[in-house]
């Protein structure tokens, strides 16, 4: 029955009829609101003029074309993302006639959604060898800062990524990788990890890449969810003062996969070495290790692409959700590549030249859209930066960003706000005059940290791009254009990108108009789309499309102004925004509860000035356990074991008891409160607990805050 339905709904065409067109407000309207709203308020600020005197090369004139272009987008989507297919991409085979096809409302059948079925193309071809080939192969794709300081340039050109590549792929075919298996990637940032992605792509392997900060237990479970059997990893890798032993985490995982399953699931690793003979200490196992560049050394020097349908898989990423395992969200190959490219020309105004910093890990979807698949399809020359942004001193960002002359920089609200609590003099100390755009993503930024950001390091001359969008959207959705005649508004991501149709819900899931709030959907399919959960498609449906009918659900809250503006307020569910990294509860909680003196766990997030928010930790321990400052460390020690040193709660609260509803179930919203009595919360705060088995625990737990 599946079937017919899914043949019914594919044969329906991307139809947007009953979309409305965007109705932005009129410029002057803002102006005066923007004087109107000079002593605080949502005061606005057009996009500078200096950036408009000192760009001259842009892919959008003004807010009217982008507008025109945007309405094109939705009303017109088939011709919209036809002609952008064809002008971004280079296909082996054009698509069947169907640009897009699919379903968004369980009760009609299975939700899917397909861009570009049928045609053929390869993503590392599109990244790296059609360059070449154009007579670009000595063009620097990336300058890799490491986490030294150094005065060396160390560029890797278009030519040489693709040897690495095509070496590297060599090695994974005759180590049995074949299309459609996924190979485990675990490094730090480096210009290796973009080869291994590459090489991967390259003959239709799917890539999960896992970041270097999780825990052995971590990306055994990811190794054993996408049943990888080759692993990419390196020996160690030195973050700031400390040595990360990535190897010996790797191996650990490998052998808990083995417990798991009772047979060695990793057969392969490859290991990159990053340190010297003296620092590491990887031990190598001949059967399954063999060293990165002895296999390069020795592997066939050219490597045939394997041309992939639009629709097979291209990565695989794990996200943590509200419940439960993280989810393996996977992508495609054409609608991906094309929204990743096509988000970062327009939103940073890219052109080849143009010197681009991202400072995100790979390990993150921020990495693979934005350090890796979208700017290499536009051709571009950036930074790729191993370290951390204080270390050796916390003027790092901007030597970075003098030293290679960056011109668009992308970074997370978190590290602005670390970064202004040294002060402007690490900022002043440097030369940022080759900055013409800034950027954010993770988190909504706070009104204080976008003016330092735009002030003291932009000068003021420069757009504030926040970009607001998920791992599951594939690239931005939300963000303010950097064109002539837009208004910008600290603290909102503004307006959508091409061919997204955002609307607001209601509880009841019924779209609100106007000046409204409520919970961000998606209407409309758009090429970045995530497909599916690797292993589990009715998680993807009950998770995204159950909650409202016919609707992508984001997970975010939102408002939307009377401008048209959307303002996000944070998640709805039970997801922590670490530092612009997503955190389950219950995940950290069940990492709490593994540790045998607790009996119980409940995890909220609470306000954090730097982290935007931390994690904090109400637990029960069991019948004669004692709570200590020992027990205390043993426990956030747990959590950074289990899952991660990002995970470590920030707070572990006593707590003899936990409020509960006659039902049983844990009152988190009583929770979140007490955990934000160290802001303006007092325990008048607190709201109903009428409803409490016992309401006298919320009383015990607030007199132990802060003990
Ligand atoms: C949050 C990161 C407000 C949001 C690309 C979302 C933001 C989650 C913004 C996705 C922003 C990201 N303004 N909130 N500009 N960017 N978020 O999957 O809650 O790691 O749902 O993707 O981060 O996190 P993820």
């Amino acid at each position: 029955q599946h079937k017919c339905q899914r043949k019914r709904w594919f044969k329906r065409r991307l139809t947007f009829g009953r979309v409305r067109p965007l109705q932005l407000y009129s410029c002057t309207n803002l102006q005066e609101t923007s004087q109107e709203l000079q002593s605080g308020g949502d005061r606005s600020y057009p996009v500078p003029r200096e950036y408009f005197d000192r760009v001259t090369n842009h892919h959008i004139n003004n807010i009217e074309q982008y507008m025109l272009l945007y309405n094109h987008s939705i009303l017109q989507p088939d011709e919209f993302w036809s002609d952008k297919a064809k002008q971004v991409l280079s296909w082996k085979q054009l698509w069947d006639d169907q640009i897009c096809s699919f379903n968004f409302d369980v009760e009609k059948g299975p939700i899917f959604c397909e861009w570009f079925k049928g045609g053929k193309l390869n993503a590392c071809y599109n990244c790296i060898d059609r360059h070449v080939e154009a007579g670009h192969g000595d063009q620097v794709a990336y300058y890799a800062e490491g986490n030294e300081e150094s005065a060396d340039i160390r560029g890797y050109t278009y030519r040489e990524l693709l040897d690495y590549i095509e070496r590297l792929a060599s090695v994974l075919k005759a180590r049995g990788v074949h299309k459609g298996d996924v190979v485990a990637i675990y490094m730090p940032n480096i210009p290796e990890l973009v080869i291994a992605m590459l090489a991967c792509a390259r003959i239709g392997a799917i890539h999960s890449v896992v970041f270097g900060g999780f825990s052995a237990e971590s990306l055994a479970n990811r190794l054993l969810d996408a049943k990888s059997r080759v692993v990419i990893t390196c020996d160690g890798y030195k973050r700031g003062e400390k040595i990360v032993p990535l190897k010996t985490v790797a191996d650990a995982a490998a052998e808990l996969a083995r417990e798991t399953l009772g047979y060695n699931l990793v057969e392969h690793k490859i290991i990159y070495q990053r340190l010297n003979s003296k620092e590491h200490t990887a031990t190598m196992d001949g059967h399954v290790d063999e060293w990165w560049h002895e296999a390069l050394s020795k592997a066939e020097k050219h490597c045939a692409i394997e041309w992939m349908d639009a629709e097979d898989p291209l990565f695989v990423l794990y996200t943590s959700g509200s419940t439960g395992r993280p989810k393996g969200i996977v992508h495609t190959t054409g609608g991906y590549l094309l929204y990743a490219a096509l988000t970062h020309r327009y939103a940073f105004n890219y052109h080849p030249g143009d010197v681009y910093f991202c400072t995100a890990d790979c390990g993150w979807i921020t990495g693979h859209s934005y350090v890796v698949y979208g700017p290499l399809v536009n051709r571009a020359t950036q930074v790729i930066f191993e370290g951390v942004p204080t270390y050796p001193s916390a003027d790092r960002l901007w030597k970075i960003s003098a030293k290679y002359k960056v011109k668009q920089l992308y970074t997370a609200p978190t590290l602005i706000r670390s970064l202004m609590r040294f002060g402007e003099k690490y900022v002043k100390n440097s030369q940022r005059d080759s900055l013409t755009l800034l950027a954010t993503v993770g988190e909504p930024i706070n009104p204080e940290a976008w003016k330092w950001f735009s002030r003291e390091v932009g000068e003021n001359l420069c757009p504030i791009v926040d970009t607001w969008w998920q791992t599951e959207t594939g690239g931005h959705m939300i963000l303010p254009p950097p064109v002539q005649g837009f208004y910008q508004k600290p603290g909102s991501a503004s307006i959508p990108f091409f061919g997204i149709v955002p609307v607001v819900v209601n509880e009841k899931g019924e779209e609100l108009f106007g000046e409204c709030e409520g919970y961000l959907c998606i209407k409309k399919p758009w090429p970045g789309m995530f497909r599916t959960v690797l292993g589990d498609h009715s998680r993807m449906e009950s998770t995204y499309f159950k909650p409202f009918r016919g609707y992508y659900m984001s997970g975010d809250g939102c408002r939307r102004d009377k401008d048209g503006y959307y303002w996000l307020t944070g998640r709805v569910d039970d997801v922590i925004n670490v530092s612009g990294h997503r955190i389950g509860t219950a995940e950290v909680e069940s990492a709490l509860i593994a540790h045998g003196s607790v009996a119980e766990a409940a995890v909220v997030p609470a306000p954090h000035d730097i982290k935007g928010q931390g994690i904090y930790a109400y637990v029960t321990l069991r019948e004669g356990e004692e709570p200590t400052e020992e027990l205390r460390k043993a426990l956030k020690h747990a959590v950074r074991e289990h899952i991660g040193a990002i995970c470590t709660p920030d707070v572990i609260h006593w707590a003899p008891a936990l409020p509960k509803t006659r039902s049983g179930k844990i009152m988190r919203r009583i929770l979140r409160k007490i955990a934000e009595l160290g802001t303006n919360v007092t325990p008048n705060d607190l709201g109903d607990t009428s409803t409490l088995s016992d309401p006298q625990v919320v009383d015990m737990l607030v007199s132990l805050y802060g003990k």
